[in-house]
């Protein structure tokens, strides 16, 4: 996507052909700022303090941070040990396991001298991957907005959660991807922003991507969604996930049960976008997804630009109030109305996501 007519991604290889360079997402929306990786533990760093963010940007960096590894010693014992820090950086998006167990599995069989190479081969490939996937979800998912528009002849307004969109992948995004198509497309379409307390990744994430892109949008406190859809302005939300089981229960930014539970009671159509990357065929179950437990002050404090143009932090609760930071929950399949994938828009359960993924059937 672009930021002031320049054509960005997310991650890229730096012009030396070997550091990486991300955009530092804690700045946004008040600083565009570029920061270069050249280690492991600056790639593991940035993935933990969440200057890259996102399930499949996560994956991506984790890729890259393998490479890095690697440059300064690629032998098993140095490769698992990398392997295991990425890992612990995230536990809940499971395109981190994704992209390093896709990595090790490619690398283990070479020589050690023979691995740098195709680190840096396969790390292209799955940013590639995921810039190609995501366009594919906005295919899918634009038709969904487009016949929501050609049934009601109106605007379509779309509610959406957290950030899901080209700042959490490589580009194009999951959720905002089916926005952008649609958009591009000429269809006349709205965004309610929820805000997402308490990172804010929706007022300060979503809604500065949109602006750049022109999408008429409006940021939301996050519980006036219920009763946006109880007044009929909401025709549909679409959000991402970080996990979704073999059985359609989907994992996602705190706060998205919510918003399934108030879709549910007012018949308001939710569908959730996702690459094959976040689909965790292990598990059956969204009870069991390792729910990522943040930092307190995420909750007791704020960030953002005072009136001198500087950036400050302020404490919104009482000093000694004890605060609590589950990054996540888990929305259950029989409340998400449809799937939408790279491959196509499926029913979220089994039996939907083996008719778009039969080679996983077991
Ligand atoms: O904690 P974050 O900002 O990494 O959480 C991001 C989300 O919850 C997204 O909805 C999810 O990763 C899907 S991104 C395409």
């Amino acid at each position: 996507m672009r930021v002031d007519g320049i054509p960005y991604r997310t991650i890229w290889l730096a012009q030396d052909g070997w550091s990486v360079e991300i955009i530092d997402q804690t700045r946004l929306p008040h600083r565009f700022e570029i920061v270069r990786l050249t280690t492991l533990a600056e790639a593991a760093h940035a993935i933990k303090a969440m200057l890259v963010r996102g399930a499949p940007l996560i994956g991506a960096t984790a890729a890259y941070g393998i490479c890095l590894a690697a440059r300064a010693d690629a032998s098993d014992s140095a490769l698992a040990e990398a392997a295991k820090a990425l890992v612990a950086t995230r536990p809940t998006a499971i395109n981190l396991q994704w992209a390093v167990d896709d990595m090790l599995g490619r690398l283990s069989p070479l020589p050690p001298g023979e691995r740098l190479a195709t680190a840096y081969r396969r790390a292209a490939e799955i940013a590639d991957d995921d810039v190609a996937t995501c366009r594919g979800i906005g295919t899918h998912g634009a038709r969904l907005i487009e016949a929501a528009h050609q049934r009601s002849g109106k605007t379509v307004n779309v509610l959406t959660h957290c950030n899901a969109g080209w700042l959490a992948t490589v580009d194009w995004g999951t959720a905002l991807a089916p926005v952008y198509t649609a958009h591009d497309a000429g269809v006349p379409i709205h965004v309610w922003v929820d805000e997402t307390r308490p990172r804010n990744q929706g007022a300060s994430l979503t809604a500065w991507e949109l602006g750049r892109h022109g999408v008429p949008h409006t940021v939301i406190a996050d519980n006036a969604g219920g009763l946006l859809m109880q007044k009929g302005e909401v025709d549909l939300c679409i959000v991402g996930t970080d996990r979704t089981t073999r059985t359609g229960d989907v994992c996602n930014k705190i706060g998205t049960y919510l918003k399934a539970l108030a879709a549910h009671d007012n018949a308001v159509p939710f569908y959730v976008a996702l690459p094959h990357s976040t689909i965790d065929w292990t598990l059956e179950a969204g009870a069991d997804i390792p729910i990522e437990m943040r930092s307190a002050e995420e909750v007791t404090h704020m960030t953002g630009a005072t009136a001198e143009g500087g950036l400050a932090t302020i404490r919104v609760t009482p000093e000694g109030s004890a605060a609590s930071n589950p990054a996540f929950d888990v929305t259950p399949a029989r409340l998400v109305t449809g799937l939408i994938t790279e491959r196509g828009v499926c029913k979220a359960s089994r039996d939907g996501l083996l008719s778009l993924y039969p080679e996983r059937a077991p």
